[in-house]
């Protein structure tokens, strides 16, 4: 049985104050989730977030990762440096990183390389833009996304993967895919993966859904067959919202 994952993405948001008292105020609310639960913080919160997860569901996650292991790249972190922090998880590839900082397939792959190599698990995003979408290029898109962003990884990395379906139209725009249109491109991505690695690996790969998921869509996208959890922006940033992600089974 996959278990599916719920991971929170904040973003550039809350400093190391705000981040103790939002992890601090979901641990309690998370504690009988029965999927996994990942918040991905800005690398200043990092540890004070470790320190107020301690012993409860919450894994922590980082939202971005260079590749080298150390030298003259002016802003970066490297792998290592997140693993002494006890990241377990690393956002690569997010449309935003992709579309106002020169992310390209490439250093996605990188980025994803370098992670495993520290022996942390990746959430690779993928996801096609608007006018994508409208052109009828979702399919070549997101199969380049992740023909490429997996390029090089083994069969046996491939087991701390996960692939978010994030379409760029319905990121913090309340505009969510439907259940179906979601269900249907995370299916060609799931194909793709059985092309690359064989059909056990297309199976039990974990590929979330991430675009305007909420409280009130939750059970509708999760109840999907393809859909393994949630890559969520906006309504993991309080932590009632959050768990009402997170508790969508009950
Ligand atoms: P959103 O963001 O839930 O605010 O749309 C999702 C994401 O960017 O990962």
């Amino acid at each position: 049985m996959k278990r599916p994952i719920i991971a929170g993405n904040w973003k550039m948001n809350n400093n190391q104050a705000a981040t103790k008292a939002l992890i601090k105020e979901m641990v309690p609310l998370v504690k009988d989730a029965e999927c996994e639960v990942v918040v991905c913080v800005p690398f200043t919160s990092i540890e004070i977030a470790r320190k107020a997860a301690r012993g409860s569901k919450i894994q922590l996650g980082a939202q971005n990762v260079h590749w080298a292991e150390n030298g003259a790249y002016t802003g970066e972190v490297s792998a290592s440096m997140l693993a002494e922090l006890k990241v377990k998880y690393v956002i690569v590839g997010h449309s935003e990183r992709r579309q106002y900082f020169g992310e390209t397939d490439s250093t996605v792959n990188l980025r994803a390389k370098a992670a495993l190599n520290a022996n942390m698990k990746v959430i690779l995003c993928v996801g096609e833009l608007l006018s994508e979408r409208e052109d009828g290029k979702t399919a070549e898109v997101i199969i380049r996304q992740t023909e490429e962003g997996l390029k090089d990884i083994s069969k046996q990395e491939l087991k701390r993967v996960v692939i978010a379906y994030e379409p760029v139209w319905a990121i913090g725009t309340g505009k969510t895919a439907t259940s179906q249109e979601a269900n249907d491109t995370i299916k060609v991505i799931r194909k793709i993966v059985r092309k690359l690695y064989g059909r056990a690996s297309g199976q039990s790969i974990r590929i979330q859904y991430g675009g305007s998921m909420n409280a009130k869509n939750v059970k509708e996208l999760m109840a999907m067959p393809q859909i393994d959890g949630g890559l969520i922006g906006g309504a993991s940033l309080k932590a009632e919202d959050f768990a009402k992600v997170v508790n969508y089974h009950a």
